[in-house]
């Protein structure tokens, strides 16, 4: 056997390998691996993810990226086990029908933990199959994806689907890599039509690509004394539910300075009349569909001098706890930005 030793390749258990597919959709498998068994620390059973508070899902989420996947993934165990009684169903149909379950992920929990054939389509088996026929243009058209999975369908075997589905995600992301694949070692060398025609280092070709949009934001690390105001994000959106400083974005020719003003009112604080924000310095984080140019500024407050706006859904939170604090990306970027004398 040449399949890699993996952590949910030592189960069956629908809900194990459900977690861990909707965990590898967008992640790499090594980043993966410490997040899976502490996901399962904390939540054994589909049952027990269900019955958890969405704010544990988050938090136990955070720095995996791609949050709408935690999000999904609580709604979806949610429906296993109020719609299925807490049992997987196996059908694709139904699998598909969970909230952040696509056709690809359906197909490997199909197979992984059924052993019933189920097509997957992945990242690396969407490789595999580009040079495995060297299919030209952009892999992604909707013209090859169809004809994609209609070869994806046709290899995958009725029987040994599970060993199948493993396999050929493993031969893609070990053999059959982006750039030099090592053919000499894939069973598939002979039938391979990109390695007779020697190009299979130029497929998949490359989509063209778009200018990424850049955002430009401040954000307002407001401290008093050893402690800093945290926001959630609301859930629903963009790195929703995790925690960050007050944030605006700046919009063409608005000063970082009148934003924060503004900022500070509108969270309830009185302005201090004889301090200003200090610049801490900037952040720049890519995420997938724009480039975040952060600055950073701190505002200190003496402790008579705010009183907290009704409601709003923040708290001052010890700089000591922001290293274990589910905060987003960018932010937790900044933290060394924080001296923690105050
Ligand atoms: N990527 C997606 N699913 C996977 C799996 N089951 N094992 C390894 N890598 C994967």
């Amino acid at each position: 056997m040449a399949g890699r030793d993996l952590p949910w390749r030592s189960t069956r258990a629908p809900y194990r390998i459900w977690l861990s597919e909707v965990m590898l959709q967008q992640t790499q498998v090594a980043t993966v691996i410490p997040y899976y068994e502490r996901f399962l620390e904390s939540f054994p059973t589909v049952c027990d993810l269900a019955h958890a508070p969405i704010e544990a899902v988050i938090d136990l989420w955070a720095g995996l990226g791609y949050y709408s996947r935690a999000r999904n993934l609580h709604r979806a165990a949610i429906e296993v086990f109020e719609s299925f009684g807490g049992v997987f169903p196996s059908e694709l149909e139904a699998l598909m029908a969970l909230p952040g379950v696509g056709r690809s992920t359906a197909g490997a929990i199909r197979s992984i933990a059924f052993d019933r054939k189920g097509p997957v389509l992945d990242g690396n088996v969407r490789r595999v199959l580009v040079r495995l026929v060297a299919l030209r243009g952009d892999p992604r058209a909707s013209k090859a994806e169809k004809l994609l999975w209609q070869w994806a369908e046709a290899l995958t075997p009725e029987t040994r689907p599970h060993d199948y589905a493993q396999a050929i995600m493993d031969l893609g992301a070990t053999v059959c890599t982006p750039t030099r694949p090592a053919c000499e070692r894939c069973p598939w060398e002979d039938d391979c039509r990109a390695r007779a025609l020697n190009i299979e280092q130029s497929l998949p070709e490359k989509r063209p690509r778009k200018k990424t949009p850049e955002v430009r934001q401040v954000a307002l690390v407001l401290r008093c004394g050893n402690r800093v105001w945290l926001q959630r994000r609301p859930y629903e959106g963009l790195l929703g539910g995790l925690w960050e400083f007050p944030t605006r974005e700046l919009g063409e020719g608005v000063g970082a300075l009148d934003s924060l003003e503004q900022l500070v009112r509108e969270l309830g604080f009185c302005f201090p009349e004889d301090e200003a924000p200090r610049l801490l310095g900037g952040v720049r984080h890519i995420y997938s569909h724009f480039r975040l140019d952060l600055s950073l500024y701190e505002l200190c407050l003496t402790q008579p001098s705010f009183k907290v706006a009704e409601g709003g859904g923040g708290q001052w939170t010890d700089i000591a706890e922001l290293s274990s604090t589910a905060l987003h990306g960018a932010h937790k970027k900044a933290l060394p930005m924080l001296d923690s004398q105050g």
